[in-house]
């Protein structure tokens, strides 16, 4: 295949959001050696100077995955483009697929307690639009279902320019949806939460989703959950 060719084609599987791919193994009478599959990792596709403008435009109407079909609004994030703290979770409910706004609902209130109410016991001054609100996917999936991983590795290259652009000082990732884009691990919430981790140079926290903490047998996870917000919070501010 020529060279632009094969240039175009890589561009094209990059928006669709793909960040690696295997090359068929010819077979074993013509290797040279007995290689694993060579896999092509596409360039970075964080540009320099990105803005949430920008990255905002790039999404335009997204109909990449099969989660447009039932959204009604996109929702991108909010709160301050120069955050020093962002706050992932995992895709939009119903009152934020309404109103195109993450963390709206029931779960957004806990989550803007938690914050606030922390910050202030804590003597921080700090309000909810002081930090940034984002999502691992940008539309509502279908009965709040978990996001499926084809639906995470798309809608993650925005997250990914999201995080790069702002570079907070750390990140929390809300539950394990969010962990698991962030880290690439498979493990639960319970064995990574309290402590630091990283994505990039980023340090990042997991601590448990407010809709978790909303259930009323979780009363551990709650205290344990704003142990983990006290850690951020005094590493970001202090
Ligand atoms: N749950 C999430 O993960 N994100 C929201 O925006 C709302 C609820």
């Amino acid at each position: 295949m020529e060279r632009d060719e094969l240039r175009r084609r890589l561009e094209f599987y990059r928006d669709l959001g793909l960040t690696t791919l295997y090359r068929k193994q010819k077979p074993v009478a013509v290797l040279e050696e007995a290689a694993a599959p060579a896999p092509i990792v596409l360039p970075a596709i964080e540009p320099e100077g990105d803005t949430l403008i920008q990255i905002r435009e790039d999404i335009g109407d997204c109909k990449r995955c099969r989660l447009h079909e039932g959204r009604h609004k996109i929702v991108f994030g909010s709160g301050n483009e120069h955050a020093k703290l962002v706050f992932v979770g995992e895709g939009p409910g119903a009152d934020e697929d309404e109103q195109g706004l993450p963390f709206v609902g029931r779960a957004g209130q806990l989550l803007t307690q938690m914050i606030e109410g922390t910050a202030k016991k804590e003597g921080i001054p700090l309000l909810r639009p002081d930090v940034y609100i984002c999502n691992v996917v940008k539309c509502r999936p279908p009965e709040n279902r978990t996001p499926l991983p084809d639906e995470m590795e798309i809608c993650g290259q925005f997250l990914y320019r999201q995080l790069q652009g702002i570079k907070p000082k750390a990140i929390c990732a809300l539950g394990s949806t969010a962990a698991k884009a962030l880290l690439s691990t498979k493990d639960g919430v319970t064995k990574l939460r309290g402590r630091w981790h990283r994505w990039r140079d980023i340090p990042l926290m997991v601590t448990y989703h407010p809709s978790y903490l909303l259930r009323p047998y979780n009363q551990n996870a709650k205290r344990e959950a704003w142990e983990d917000l006290k850690t951020v919070l005094h590493f970001v501010y202090d």
